[in-house]
């Protein structure tokens, strides 16, 4: 059987963004800048990088400055060229030419596995990812391109996997697993538990959000009922999918930022500026002369 490769990935945006109000009144929280680029852009370049070919963004109402982002914008690239600014004119193009992207809308916000089910049809018969662009990694090797690689290796669902306190633990998917022999950071899922209990939680061993998913997972997402908070939960339908497919995690190489929190997001910022060639010394001065204690 000819192996299949990754190409397609779904960015669940159609959420309220509550954690982070009063910015994501009106502005999509995928929109929030690190820096200068938009966190959903930081996302859609990860996956570039990783080798996907095809962007499906899942959206809601008030979610249009996301599509008119990685749209031409006619205005804009006609001004920059008038002002001969090259330089600028460049970051313009590049956002829309970086790749095809489809949308798809999802009227209620019913939970993260009723957003990937949104993506069935254009998604069709083959492996797929799955982005939550409030999860920013920063890695020498794309945390997707990682996936991949497990995925293609395995031909199975991985997850990302990171360890975290117990007093964080209930915030997130948590699996019970075991490390695979011989695949340094590969683990072999048995369960997964969306937002345990600190006591009641299989390990510290939490889901971060990318997925590399088998694309039996639509079906099992149909017949997943509403969990944690509601809601219909991709974490509960995973769990449903071990009963037929096998389902692997990865304790991915680089450091994840959760900037859907106001201080994970500040984190993100500080540590990015400082990364920035152009911005990066300034900064780093400007921090150093604020003498915190
Ligand atoms: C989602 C997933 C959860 C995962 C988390 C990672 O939760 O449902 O399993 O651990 O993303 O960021 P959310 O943060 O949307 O509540």
């Amino acid at each position: 059987m000819r192996k299949q490769t990754v190409r397609k990935a779904v960015y669940p945006a159609a959420g309220l963004g509550t954690r982070f109000l009063p910015a994501t009144k009106a502005m999509p929280k995928e929109m929030l800048p690190l820096v200068d680029k938009p966190l959903i852009q930081y996302a859609v370049e990860e996956a570039v990088d990783s080798g996907i070919e095809h962007i499906i963004i899942i959206t809601g109402r008030g979610k249009s400055a996301i599509e008119d982002h990685f749209d031409v914008s006619f205005e804009l690239e006609s001004l920059l060229e008038e002002k001969h600014a090259g330089e600028r004119l460049t970051v313009v193009r590049d956002i829309s030419e970086m790749a095809d992207v489809a949308y798809v809308r999802q009227k209620k916000a019913l939970g993260l596995g009723h957003a990937v089910l949104r993506a069935k049809d254009l998604v069709g018969r083959e492996p797929f990812a799955v982005v939550l662009a409030d999860d920013v990694i920063a890695s020498s090797v794309p945390c997707l391109k990682q996936l991949i690689t497990v995925y293609e290796q395995q031909q199975a669902s991985v997850i990302a996997l990171m360890e975290v306190p117990k007093d964080r633990i209930s915030a997130y998917g948590v699996v019970d697993a075991e490390a695979v022999n011989g695949s340094p950071g590969v683990f072999r899922i048995k369960r997964l538990v969306e937002k345990p209990k600190a006591d009641a939680a299989p390990s510290n061993l939490a889901i971060i959000g990318r997925y590399v998913l088998a694309p039996e997972i639509f079906e099992t997402i149909e017949r997943t009922g509403p969990g944690a908070n509601g809601e219909i939960q991709l974490t509960d339908a995973l769990n449903n999918l071990l009963e037929q497919k096998p389902v692997y995690g990865l304790k991915f190489e680089g450091t994840r930022y959760d900037a859907g929190d106001k201080l994970g997001f500040l984190k993100a910022t500080v540590e990015f500026a400082l990364m920035r060639e152009d911005l990066g010394n300034e900064f780093r001065s400007y921090l150093q002369s604020l003498h915190l204690a």
